[in-house]
C-alpha cells in the first residue's frame, strides 16, 4: 500500500480517548516521476566508465539507454547494474556498437549477437524492443514508451548515388564506417534485407501501439535518427549513409510521437519538427564532452530530460536547441565527430 494512504487512514481513524497522541505528521510528497535518456556511453573508454560511476539516484525516476553502450556483455552488464542501482525503470535499445562482433563475442554474429544483449538486458529487467510497450504514467504521461531497434539501408544517400555505389561515394572522402567489418548481417542477406526486415516489424508494433492506446501519444527510441534532416555531420558528411533509413522519415507523424530520442550521431540537440520533439542524447567519445567536464559537469549534467521534457519555442523562434553543454542554446554551433572512431 502507498505509505502516504495509509498515514492518512491512520489519522482518519476515530480516537476514543482524548489522551491519543496525535497524528504522526505526513511523509514527505515522493518527487514526481521524471523519464531521462543518454546514449552513446562507449564504455570501452575508460573515462567512460569512470563516467557511469558517478550516476547519482533518481529512484522514481526511469532512464532511457538509447544504444552504443559498449561492445561486449560485460560493457552492458556494467552500465545496467550501475542504472539499475540508481533508477527504478530502465529501457535499452542497441546500437551498432552492440552489434559488432568482437572476439570476446563467442563468434556471436548479427541477429545471435542482438539476442544475447537482450538476454543480458533481461538479467536487470530492462526493457527492450522484444519487449511489450508499457505505458508512462510520470510526469508528461501517460505517454506509451516505444523502443524499436531499425538499423540502417544506406538510403540517407544524395538521389544521385545508386545503392550499390553508396560505399565508394562514402570512400571518396576516405570514410568507412567499421561497421563494415566487424557488424555482420546474419541470418539476412545483407544489412539492407536486415533493415527491411526490422523496419516492417517495428511498423507493425508501433500500428498497434497505436490502435491500442488511442489518443496515447508515444515516445519512440531507436538509436538511429528517424530523419535524414538530422544528421548534421559536418566533419564527416558522407558518414550519413550508415546513419538511418528513409523508410522511417514520417514516423513521427504516423505513430503520433511526442518525442523521438536518438543517439548516434554524437551531436547533442534537440528539434520541434511537426508536433513532435526530438532529442538527440549522446554522450560520446571522452574527448567529445571532455570541455562539458572542464566547466565542471559530470554525467548526470548531461541526462536529458525526456518526459516532461522542454517546451517547445515560441513561434518564429529557432527550432533547434543545440546541447553542447547540456543545457540548450540555439546559437553555439554543435559539438562534431572531430577525431572520432566510429
Ligand atoms: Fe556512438
Ligand atoms: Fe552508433
Amino acid at each position: 500500500m502507498d505509505p502516504l494512504i495509509a498515514t492518512a487512514t491512520a489519522a482518519d481513524a476515530p480516537s476514543e480517548t482524548i489522551d491519543t497522541p496525535p497524528p504522526p505528521s505526513a511523509e514527505p510528497a515522493v518527487e514526481p516521476a521524471r523519464l531521462w535518456a543518454l546514449s552513446d556511453l562507449h564504455l570501452s573508454y575508460k573515462g567512460n566508465r569512470e563516467a557511469l560511476a558517478k550516476l547519482e539516484p533518481r529512484p522514481n525516476d526511469g532512464l532511457i539507454i538509447c544504444g552504443d553502450v559498449g561492445e561486449t556483455a560485460e560493457h552492458l552488464r556494467m552500465c545496467f547494474s550501475t542504472a539499475r542501482a540508481c533508477f527504478k525503470q530502465l529501457w535499452w535499445v542497441p546500437g551498432n556498437h552492440e552489434l559488432f562482433t568482437m572476439p570476446s563475442s563467442n563468434g556471436k554474429r548479427g541477429e545471435d549477437k542482438y539476442m544475447e544483449c537482450v538476454e543480458v538486458a533481461r538479467e536487470f529487467g530492462v526493457l527492450t524492443p522484444e519487449d511489450d510497450f508499457v505505458v508512462w504514467e510520470g510526469e508528461g504521461g501517460p505517454c506509451v514508451i516505444a523502443p524499436i531497434f531499425t538499423l540502417y539501408d544506406y538510403s540517407f544517400r544524395p538521389d544521385h548515388v545508386l545503392l550499390e555505389d553508396a560505399l565508394e561515394w562514402a570512400g571518396e572522402e576516405n570514410i568507412l564506417a567499421t561497421d563494415e567489418h566487424l557488424l555482420h548481417n546474419d541470418p539476412y542477406a545483407s544489412r539492407v534485407e536486415w533493415c527491411n526486415a526490422l523496419v516492417e516489424r517495428a511498423q507493425a508494433k508501433l500500428s498497434e501501439a497505436v490502435m491500442e492506446n488511442l489518443g496515447t501519444r508515444l515516445v519512440i527510441i531507436n538509436h538511429w535518427p528517424l530523419r535524414e534532416d538530422l544528421v548534421n555531420i559536418p566533419l564527416v558528411p558522407r558518414f550519413v549513409i550508415w546513419c538511418g533509413t528513409k523508410q522511417t522519415e514520417d514516423w513521427h507523424n504516423t505513430y503520433n510521437a511526442k518525442v523521438v530520442v536518438s543517439g548516434h550521431l554524437h551531436v547533442r540537440r534537440t528539434d520541434w519538427k511537426d508536433n513532435t520533439r526530438f532529442e538527440e542524447v549522446s554522450l560520446g567519445y571522452p574527448k567529445q564532452w571532455q570541455e562539458c567536464q572542464e566547466r565542471g559537469m559530470d554525467i548526470n549534467d548531461l541526462l536529458r530530460e525526456i518526459l516532461p521534457g522542454s517546451d517547445p519555442p515560441p513561434p518564429g523562434e529557432p527550432t533547434t536547441l543545440w546541447r553542447r553543454y547540456g543545457k540548450g542554446t540555439t546559437t553555439t554551433p554543435p559539438i562534431f565527430l572531430k577525431g572520432a572512431k566510429k
